[in-house]
């Protein structure tokens, strides 16, 4: 029986057992009937939210009420992350060992804020980083934290970067000073709208985002880099940070971060690698050559929540000197002063709580080991080449851009008189509401473009053929009724 009220002590033990093996034997069943579910939901802009009851129970349900509601009104509005046909943007799956993780961490709640707080969470959360950088073959001197997302950690390089560009800004800020006539930061054209984000939230204002061009590859220009910093540098702008990418959004096109990091000691400027996706495929001997001179960068992060089979939400940021990161954002009001000499998570970030993040890369590594996750980014890009070949075999269809890791981008060729991204946004449309795969867009050169990632820990080989079959037939229904095929 349930006590009323949230019980406080082991008389809850029996009731909360039952109901952890019911909701063991639900998800258990969920992953059974996933890759029937259409990846996509079949439902519009406010039907989820107008069967939720506008207020609060007064009186206590049972499991059994909750875990209906989810079957009825959760799942059939979800679109399914862990579906292994979800092929769309960057995969974010959860494996077993991540799941399981992710139960302990709720069980324990520990906030990691400060290291007296959580000394186990704080000290596994480091040795973690350690665990992510070496599977990554970076050196040692790389330290770090682990934030939420890319956009968090990339908004924290950035604020660093600043504060050691413009001395004072962290006392002084921005704004009204005119003897620094612009901030400024370097990044492709094609890299994250994160870093654009970051510029807003720290005040740099997106007219000093410099979009650099990039070759033909889709990789950036360090030459036009060069020249970028160096007409900012003669008008007066103070340059703060350059981003470069490897593994871009779009395309996954990879900056050459060799050459990056030596515009950028001649310049002077903070190195960040975005390698939010892509990094974890650094362990690949054969790709590594992708992130040559990224053990000069500044800062790094990756996201182990997109290519590491993590569950939302974990991204690692590392830095060359946590100090400079700690200088400018660590705060310690009174009330969170402590006598220990140890480090505290708070100080490498916004937040001042933290989730146990730590753990649950722990469990991905240890029930894997470093060899398992190898093994599936392998599998993954192996996929995703394979994919490619038989796109570039098709005279419907053609390969957009290269595919250095597990991205395939493609646009189908229309018939005469058909407008080539028509053409593409019907076919991705009916594709996506086929309900076996889901796939995204981009657009690169100005051209729209459609997008087949490869990146969960459920996708084999047998998702990726009726992705393909799934291609070619919503294609041949378009070109037996081009009219009206929508
Ligand atoms: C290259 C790159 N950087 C940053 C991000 C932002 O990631 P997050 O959702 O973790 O903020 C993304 C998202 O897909 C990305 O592709």
């Amino acid at each position: 029986m349930r006590t009323s009220g949230p019980a406080s002590g082991p008389s809850d033990t029996p009731d909360f057992r039952t109901a952890a093996h019911r909701l063991t034997d639900w998800i258990e069943a969920y992953r059974v009937r996933l890759t029937n579910l259409p990846v996509l939901p079949r439902v519009q802009p406010g039907d989820v939210e107008a069967v939720i009851p506008p207020r609060a129970p007064e009186s206590p349900e049972d499991v059994e009420s909750i875990l209906a509601d989810l079957d009825e009104t959760i799942v059939p509005g979800l679109t399914h992350w862990n579906h292994p046909g979800f092929m769309a943007y960057f995969a974010s799956s959860a494996s077993d060992p991540g799941i399981l993780a992710e139960f302990v961490t709720a069980a324990l709640n520990v906030n990691a804020m400060l290291w007296r707080t959580s000394p186990a969470a704080t000290e596994l959360e480091s040795r973690m980083v350690d665990w992510v950088r070496d599977f990554v073959g970076l050196p040692d001197v790389f330290q770090g934290v682990i934030q939420d997302t890319a956009s968090t950690s990339t908004f924290v390089a950035l604020v660093a970067a600043r504060g050691r560009a413009v001395p004072g800004v962290r006392e002084l800020g921005l704004a009204g000073r005119s003897e620094l006539s612009g901030c400024t930061v370097y990044a492709s054209r094609l890299a994250h709208s994160s870093l654009d984000k970051a510029a807003i939230a720290a005040g740099l204002g997106l007219v000093n985002v410099r979009h650099v061009d990039v070759d033909e590859r889709y990789a950036m220009r360090a030459d036009a880099l060069h020249e970028a910093l160096a007409q900012d540098r003669d008008d007066g702008k103070r340059p703060v940070m350059v981003c470069a990418t490897v593994g871009t959004t779009s395309c996954t096109s990879c900056d050459p971060v060799a050459e990056i990091a030596d515009v950028c000691s001649l310049h002077d400027v903070w190195l960040h690698v975005d390698a939010a996706y892509a990094g974890p495929a650094a362990s690949l001997p054969e790709l590594r050559p992708l992130f040559d001179g990224w053990e000069r960068a500044d800062s790094i992060v990756l996201n182990p929540h997109k290519w590491m089979s993590v569950p939302i939400d974990c991204s690692v940021l590392m830095g060359r000197n946590l100090d400079e990161f700690r200088s400018s954002l660590a705060l310690t009001p009174e009330y969170l002063s402590s006598d220990t000499s140890a480090s505290n998570l708070m100080d490498v970030g916004i937040a001042l709580g933290r989730r146990f993040r730590g753990l649950k890369l722990g469990f991905v590594f240890r029930w894997y080991g470093a060899e398992g996750l190898r093994e599936m980014l392998q599998r993954h890009c192996d996929l995703a080449r394979e994919f490619a070949a038989e796109m570039a075999a098709d005279a419907r269809v053609e390969v957009a851009a290269p595919v250095p890791l597990s991205t395939v981008c493609f646009r189908a060729i229309p018939p005469a008189g058909h407008s080539e991204e028509d053409w593409n946004r019907r076919l991705l449309s009916a594709v996506n509401r086929e309900g076996t795969i889901f796939l995204s867009h981009a657009e690169l050169d100005g051209r729209f473009t459609i997008r087949l990632t490869i990146g969960s820990v459920h996708t084999e080989r047998s998702h990726v053929e009726a992705a393909w079959e799934c291609l070619t037939k919503a294609l041949e229904h378009l070109q037996s009724d081009p009219a009206t095929a929508r």
